[in-house]
């Protein structure tokens, strides 16, 4: 399907992004929200996934952090924060080690520049798998992450299979091709 039909799409479904679709194709094949209650939504504006997520799990208890303002999504608990200040926000904190899920669609501003980009896409992501891998339950709690396909992958999965068991990548159909991104997903069993 072209990019422009899964926006169409996510109009009817009412859905917020079509980024919806990405994940869906994920979490239908690892079958990760199955008994997932505390979900952690890092870079989350403007609330497509936590709205899904949301409406396909009733027992989940999703906590969204994002530098830019999100529109309320029923049942979700969003703060304004960057994820270097996640640390800051109580509510989060209290729940350290327990959460089930991380999902990770944080993407920096693109500068055009491909060395630049690349650095602050690899820092971006570090910081999201060292935070995942602190606030996640440690035996049983699953990560999936947007990356970018460039020199620092295959360092960046490196550093997640020190952390989970498992790790897989994931190019979704409703993914733009040339658009470059992929999905890193890590698990315990
Ligand atoms: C592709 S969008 C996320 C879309 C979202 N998953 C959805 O379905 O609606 C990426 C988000 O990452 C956020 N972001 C970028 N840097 C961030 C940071 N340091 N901390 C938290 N969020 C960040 C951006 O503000 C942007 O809203």
């Amino acid at each position: 399907m072209h990019a422009d039909n899964w926006a169409i799409k996510a109009k009817q479904d009412g859905y917020r992004t079509r980024a919806v679709y990405k994940l869906d194709e994920i979490v239908q094949k690892t079958k990760v929200l199955k008994k997932a209650k505390h979900i952690l939504d890092l870079g989350s504006a403007p609330g497509g996934w936590a709205h899904y997520i949301k409406q396909k799990s009733k027992i989940s208890d999703v906590y969204a952090i994002d530098i830019l303002d999100m529109e309320p999504v029923e049942g979700v608990h969003f703060f304004k924060k960057s994820i270097e200040e996640i640390d800051d926000i109580e509510l989060i904190k209290s729940f350290m080690g327990k959460f089930d899920l991380v999902i990770s669609d944080i993407a920096p501003n693109l500068t055009g520049i491909s060395a630049v980009d690349t650095e602050n896409i690899y820092e971006l992501n570090d910081l999201t798998i060292s935070t995942a891998s602190r606030y996640l339950n440690q035996k049983s709690g699953s990560m999936i992450m947007k990356t970018f396909q460039n020199n620092k992958l295959k360092g960046l999965r490196k550093k997640m299979e020190l952390s989970f068991k498992i790790v897989q990548t994931f190019k979704p159909a409703a993914s733009k091709k040339q658009s470059g991104e992929i999905f890193l997903y890590g698990a315990n069993r």
